[in-house]
């Protein structure tokens, strides 16, 4: 089990199990216009290839989810959300990077996701966590139409360094 860092009251991260599924589709239905259905997460808990998460509060309380798919030394994150009451606390993060590290662990080479352009919490979050952009996908999603972009993260990638470029450069030479 992963224990979600500061800020924010400890969260615990475990396997979703069936009396999870109420409080998971209301998340989905509270972050999403095209919210999955309660037996999509039930139709994917018993495969192999599937991987559900959900962050626990203390209190119990399910604060968040991940599904990450994992085939054919590939990975793809499928779904992840946090409660809106508990949105900027890490839920989200430790979420994922327990999933790509299980990925990792997996020796999966990359991982893969789509997002809405316009989602910028969720972008930010991805490429805080090494993904990068690789693609996109025209009028992808509906309600409303938008643009999907296509991310990857290579096996054991993590953020960008934040030095500037000046920063790279080579050092001035010794030879004279
Ligand atoms: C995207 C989402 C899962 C993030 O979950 P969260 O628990 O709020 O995120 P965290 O608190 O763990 O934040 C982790 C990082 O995400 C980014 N982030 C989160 N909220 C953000 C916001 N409102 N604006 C910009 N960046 C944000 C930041 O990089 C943040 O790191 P920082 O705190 O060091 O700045 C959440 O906003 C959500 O459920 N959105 C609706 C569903 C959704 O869009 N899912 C993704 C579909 S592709």
């Amino acid at each position: 089990m992963v224990h979600a860092a500061a800020p924010g009251p400890a969260i615990t991260i475990r396997v979703m199990q069936e009396g999870d599924l109420t409080a998971v589709a209301a998340i989905e239905a509270a972050s999403f216009s095209d919210a999955w259905p309660r037996s999509a997460f039930a139709e994917l808990m018993p495969r192999g290839y599937a991987r559900l998460r959900v962050a626990v509060a203390a209190n119990g309380e399910v604060c968040g989810y991940c599904v990450m798919l994992l085939a054919g030394g590939e990975g793809e994150i499928a779904n992840i959300a946090t409660h809106p009451a508990w949105r900027g606390r890490g839920v989200g993060r430790a979420l994922l990077q327990e999933s790509l590290a299980a990925a990792d662990e997996a020796l999966a080479e990359a991982i893969f996701l789509e997002v809405r352009e316009s989602n910028a919490a969720a972008r930010a979050l991805y490429a805080a966590q090494g993904f990068v952009q690789v693609g996109r996908r025209r009028q992808y999603y509906q309600q409303p139409a938008e643009d999907a972009l296509v991310m990857r993260r290579a096996r054991g990638a993590s953020a960008p360094s934040s030095r500037s470029a000046d920063d790279h450069a080579a050092p001035p030479s010794r030879s004279h």
